[in-house]
């Protein structure tokens, strides 16, 4: 997968090309407090933030990153009012519709993970078409995490193997971490380097459990609708600061 930089948006002159992330992951936090600030309802936090997120792809877009890995709607959040989830998914629904030209357009390549079959269905038919329109598509590589938990996910890779050792397809002995991380839901595009979190939660909230393991962590007081482009500048210039051990020295 190569992302070149783009001329038009070109890479800030104190981001060093050859030391970007190749994978960042981002929870959206914060939207619900972002409109109780403002007296708005809850639920214009989460249509800002889809705003947030279309500026933050053709960042990475523009820089060169090219794998972007967003929660969109975690397997926890139905505990939310009926109001609340009727109207994300909806969000959801309208902005796969409405954006999917422009990704088309941009080259960005759609995938959505987690447990699709507890999505409406109207939802899941237009995610299925969303990612079969975009997926010979060579730019950024959009996962977006719906209906998903890092637990579930890690038991479901251990459901998949554990059915194959039990078919004789594996032997016990073959179970490693290499293994392991072609059975998690995101086995081609690479574990983050960065993990951004916005709202200035200090928590992973079950996202990309196995992943996650040595991504460098990032978080951001601002909330998500004003993660903007200066928000992210400042992330890759923290990431870019790192000295990156993977537990050596
Ligand atoms: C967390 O903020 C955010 C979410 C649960 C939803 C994130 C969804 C979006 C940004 C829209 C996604 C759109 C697409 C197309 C995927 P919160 O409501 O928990 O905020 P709070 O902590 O301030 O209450």
């Amino acid at each position: 997968m190569t992302v070149q930089p783009s001329t038009t948006h070109p890479l800030p002159p104190d981001l060093n090309a050859e030391r970007m992330p190749h994978h960042v992951a981002v929870i959206m936090d914060g939207n619900g407090r972002w409109a109780e600030q403002r007296g708005l309802p809850r639920l214009m936090g989460h249509r800002q933030g889809v705003a947030a997120l279309k500026s933050t792809v053709y960042c990475c877009s523009s820089w060169g990153i090219p794998a972007l890995t967003v929660y969109g709607f975690s397997a926890e959040n139905w505990g939310r009012p009926r109001t609340e989830v009727d109207f994300l998914m909806e969000l959801i629904n309208h902005a796969l519709g409405r954006e999917l030209d422009e990704m088309i357009s941009r080259g960005v390549c759609l995938r959505v993970v987690g447990d699709l079959n507890g999505l409406p269905s109207r939802l899941q038919t237009n995610i299925e078409e969303a990612m079969a329109k975009t997926r010979q598509n060579q730019g950024v590589l959009l996962t977006l995490a719906l209906n998903y938990g890092g637990r579930q996910e890690i038991t479901e890779a251990c459901r998949h193997i554990a059915t194959q050792v039990q078919q004789g397809h594996l032997a016990p002995e073959d179970i490693n971490d290499e293994l392991f991380g072609r059975h998690v839901f995101t086995p081609s595009v690479g574990d983050p380097d960065l993990l951004i979190r916005t709202s200035g939660e200090m928590r992973i909230s079950n996202f990309l459990l196995w992943q996650l393991a040595y991504s460098e962590i990032y978080v951001t007081p601002t909330l998500w609708p004003d993660f903007d482009q200066m928000e992210f500048h400042r992330a890759l210039c923290d990431y870019q600061q790192r000295h990156r051990r993977f537990g050596k020295l």
